[in-house]
């Protein structure tokens, strides 16, 4: 099959769909890979590293999108790159089709077969290809949030880790899954005292069995929130409530309940937040303040760390992409239920209820274009 990686065009998206080490195995599995100039660059990954690996480079996208069977990138097409895409080509990218109706019309109108990363999912209900974001966003919140409760950015100046004879700074995590775990694993690494709550009675049990003496599980409920709030230097928001907006666990009035300088690092901010002072904010401007809480509501933050994000997304997507190369995108499907059920849109139909539902649109079940 030819595949195509473009270069992403999002603003400041430096993450980048292959690399070289993805096109060895590709061209291994007798593929041709075409990338264009200067696509790995924000990753670490030079034309000369894509050549080395077996791929051709071509100067521009338009050459990448014509030449293409399939494309391989990161990030949804913006209206620029629609009307490169062609009927029939096979589109393997985040797309979150439903926060987007306008994405989801142009891919209707073109025609082509778009295989969602984001709803690609295995048998356990797991999404193996939002795993790795979680991942890098969970490590980096903590990273984040002791940048952050430094004085001269208006923290409580207080040390993650303490001293030999000063305690550490209390770090309080909403949601024990894949973000709230990793958080946990840095912050007991770094010497603070941990607390992690969930609602999840089995989950709050495992992560007492597999978490080092510095972290406590607490049930997640109002109470012991209020309770918490105003013992805890920095606070993390990692929780997720799968197809619904995050609760808000921290309403506007419990700010009041917290130190001056308290360091809030909302990662649910992509589905809301689960504080209800958190409004996005990019990696320019990451922080505001309101009743001198410092609040981190960064919505990509995986795209602040790009040789990290781009290793652990193509890790986990190369295995999805060589099946769909060398069995074609409908054999492929048929055989992997994960995969089925990333297709979205594929030639003019919506096949996945949630976008068709999103947006009021005919829905065609999946299996009829199979
Ligand atoms: N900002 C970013 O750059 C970024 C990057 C990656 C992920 N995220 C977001 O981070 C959030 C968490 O993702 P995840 O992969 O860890 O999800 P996950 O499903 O692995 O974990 C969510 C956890 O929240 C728990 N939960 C649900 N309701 C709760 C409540 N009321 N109190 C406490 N815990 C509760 C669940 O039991 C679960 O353990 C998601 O919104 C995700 O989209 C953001």
């Amino acid at each position: 099959m030819i595949i195509g990686v473009p270069k992403e065009i999002k603003n400041n998206e430096n993450r980048v769909g292959v690399t070289p080490a993805g096109v060895v195995e590709l061209v291994r599995n007798g593929h041709t890979v075409y990338v264009q100039s200067t696509a790995g660059e924000g990753s670490g990954f030079t034309d000369d590293m894509y050549e080395g690996a077996g791929a051709t480079i071509l100067p521009t996208i338009e050459d990448v999108y014509s030449i293409a069977e399939m494309i391989i990138k990161v990030k949804e097409p913006i209206e620029s790159e629609y009307s490169l895409i062609k009927e029939d080509q096979l589109l393997f990218t985040y797309f979150h089709f439903a926060s987007y109706e306008p994405l989801t019309h142009a891919m209707i109108k073109q025609k082509a077969v778009c295989l969602a990363y984001e709803t690609v999912e295995r048998a356990d209900r797991s999404l193996p290809l939002l795993v790795p974001m979680s991942e890098v966003a969970g490590r980096m919140s903590i990273q984040e949030g002791a940048k952050y409760l430094e004085k001269p950015l208006k923290g409580r100046g207080i040390l993650l880790g303490g001293v030999p004879g000063v305690r550490p700074a209390k770090v309080m995590i909403l949601g024990g899954g894949v973000v709230g775990t990793n958080a946990a694993k840095m912050a007991a690494g770094m010497g603070a005292d941990v607390t992690i709550l969930d609602t999840n009675l089995a989950r709050l049990r495992y992560l007492d069995d597999v978490m080092p003496a510095n972290v406590n599980t607490f049930m997640s409920n109002e109470y012991n929130i209020r309770e918490l709030l105003s013992t805890h230097d920095l606070i993390i928001g990692a929780v997720l409530i799968p197809g619904a907006k995050a609760p808000h666990l921290i309403t506007r009035d419990m700010l009041k309940d917290m130190r001056p300088g308290t360091v809030v690092v909302d990662v649910a901010v992509d589905q809301g937040g689960c504080i209800e002072t958190c409004k996005p904010t990019t990696h320019e401007n990451p922080t505001y303040i309101i009743d001198d809480v410092v609040h981190y509501c960064v919505a990509n933050m995986p795209g602040a760390v790009p040789y990290t994000s781009t290793l652990a997304l193509t890790n986990a997507t190369l295995p999805y992409a060589i099946q769909l190369a060398n069995k074609g995108w409908k054999q492929a499907c048929a055989d992997s239920n994960e995969l089925k059920l990333g297709l979205n849109v594929v030639q003019g139909k919506v096949v996945y209820k949630g976008v068709a539902e999103a947006f009021n649109l005919d829905y065609t079940p999946v299996e009829s274009v199979l």
